[in-house]
């Protein structure tokens, strides 16, 4: 991901996607404002206001910064603006949620769960499932037990089948003449579909869609056929039927739209509960929009019948309010796992005790022999590292005496233990840049770097071992 990154939208026209994100922020920034200054006219002082950015937990680093570049464009001062990891959010909602009762009479509630206890957090949204383990801690924070993991499937992957289906039926011409000439009534289709979607799917018996007038004639212009003409070819003639304005599915086909969607999801959480770390994990927390379908809640309850499975009143809500209670108390979360081991990219004078490959070592501009390449750990994946927590400090040098900055090439591993940064599993992620605003003491100059992981955005401490003085920088993951 970079900041030169494009959107399309519908018809292919593109934008840069940081215009299309920090002009969506901005929209969203404006309505806050206005809602509050309606409400509370006199106390109101915008700059008074922390904002939480909400990101799904899987994103990569470059992705979280995009979002903070967005929101800072969009107006947001970087220094009131928080980023929130989704399923955190979600899961700090719940340990507030007052104590309810299911019919079974068992609590159903992950408020009062004793320090120890070890849930699942699955957030299943739109494009994006997102997972965490959380684990209850002495003082009733939260701390995360394995790595955040999940992909990009939610339920538009449902929408999608709906589409695939019609266009099976229709061909995929007039499906695509229909959007580029009709696009409200495609957008009608779709809504009319969510609304469906969202409805129980009925066990037996059939669901009916709305379609448009336009899709008809389409069929008849582009295949020369009526529409329920095209029913057998698309083999789906038994179960479906075409009535004037109408489709009517049997309910087995609309539960195939969800059906490779949910398999997934729960392949998924499956996964994560094979990790030894989530050993004894007693629930299941299921937030997100799409963690309301009746198809998901069934498939994820009958799977996993041993452990309790939750499914909060607002769902959907979940993450928006977690994201508040975030705010006002970031440290909720006080550990968290680090998803790669991330390093930086450094050199060495060759000595006789170094054992790196001979084909590392070549002469610098001082007619020194040095080894390239080495990847210096900063954290390791998997390492559990608390919020505030620094790294173990590395010192650096800069290589010639005129050097005005030691520029850091930042590298992400998914191997626990890499050695060179040309390694299979390693990348370059970012840069960081540490100026010298006095170079008398040359390539004496000593600096002290240590990176802070465990909170949302990685930071970095940088002691000028001379001066004495601190720097907090951001790594640059964008370019
Ligand atoms: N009752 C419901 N039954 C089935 N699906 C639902 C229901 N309510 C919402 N959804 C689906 O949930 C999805 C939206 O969920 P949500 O609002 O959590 O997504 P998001 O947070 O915007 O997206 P993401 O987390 O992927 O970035 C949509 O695909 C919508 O159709
Ligand atoms: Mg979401």
């Amino acid at each position: 991901m970079t900041r030169r990154d494009t959107l399309e939208d519908e018809t292919g026209k593109k934008l840069p996607a940081m215009t299309v994100f920090s002009l969506s922020i901005e929209y969203l920034r404006k309505e806050i404002v206005d809602t509050l200054s309606n409400q509370i006219v006199d106390i109101f002082n915008v700059s008074e206001i922390g904002w939480v950015l909400t990101v799904p937990a899987i994103w990569n680093d470059a992705a979280k910064q995009f979002m903070r570049e967005a929101a800072q464009q969009a107006g947001i001062p970087g220094k009131n603006l928080r980023l929130c990891l989704e399923p955190e959010a979600a899961s700090i909602f719940c340990r507030h949620l007052p104590v309810s009762k299911n019919t079974k009479q068992e609590v159903e509630s992950i408020s009062q769960f004793s320090s120890g206890t070890k849930y699942l957090v699955l957030d299943a949204g739109g494009g994006t499932v997102d997972m965490t383990v959380h684990e209850v801690t002495d003082n009733g924070n939260l701390k995360e037990l394995y790595k955040a993991s999940g992909g990009a499937l939610g339920g538009t992957k449902v929408d999608e089948a709906f589409e695939a289906f019609l266009s099976s039926i229709v061909g995929p011409v007039v499906i695509s003449e229909f959007k580029s000439q009709h696009l409200e009534d495609y957008i009608f289709i779709f809504r009319e579909f969510e609304s469906k979607k969202r409805k129980p799917v009925p066990p037996t018996g059939f669901v009916t869609i709305r379609l448009s007038t336009y899709l008809f004639k389409l069929c008849k212009k582009f295949r020369k056929n009526d529409l329920k003409d095209l029913l057998p070819q698309s083999g789906y003639e038994s179960k479906v039927k075409v009535l004037p304005d109408k489709l009517r599915l049997d309910s087995d086909i609309f539960n195939e739209f969800f059906e490779p969607t949910v398999r997934e999801i729960n392949s998924y959480v499956d996964n994560l509960l094979t990790e030894s770390s989530v050993d004894g994990c007693a629930a299941i927390l299921m937030v997100g929009g799409f963690s309301e379908s009746s198809v998901l809640q069934k498939y994820v309850k009958s799977t996993f019948k041993h452990l309790q499975v939750i499914v909060p009143n607002e769902a959907d809500l979940a993450v928006l309010k977690g994201a508040v209670i975030f705010g006002h108390k970031p440290t909720t979360i006080t550990e968290r796992i680090c998803k790669y081991t991330y390093g930086y990219e450094t050199t060495h004078t060759y000595s006789d005790s170094c054992n790196h490959p001979k084909g590392r070592v070549e002469k610098d501009e001082n007619g020194d022999l040095r080894c390239y390449d080495i990847f210096i750990t900063l954290v390791k994946a998997g390492q559990s590292v608390k919020v505030d927590e620094e790294q173990p400090k590395k010192i650096c040098t800069p290589i010639t005496d005129d050097q005005t900055a030691i520029g850091f090439n930042v590298y992400a591993s998914t191997s626990t233990n890499p050695q060179f940064t040309t390694e299979d599993g390693c990348s370059l992620i970012g840069q960081l840049r540490v100026p010298i605003s006095d170079t008398s003491s040359g390539r004496n100059h000593e600096f002290g770097i240590s990176f802070i992981c465990g909170g949302t955005e990685i930071v970095v401490k940088v002691v000028d071992k001379e001066s004495g003085e601190m720097m907090l920088k951001s790594v640059d993951f964008l370019g």
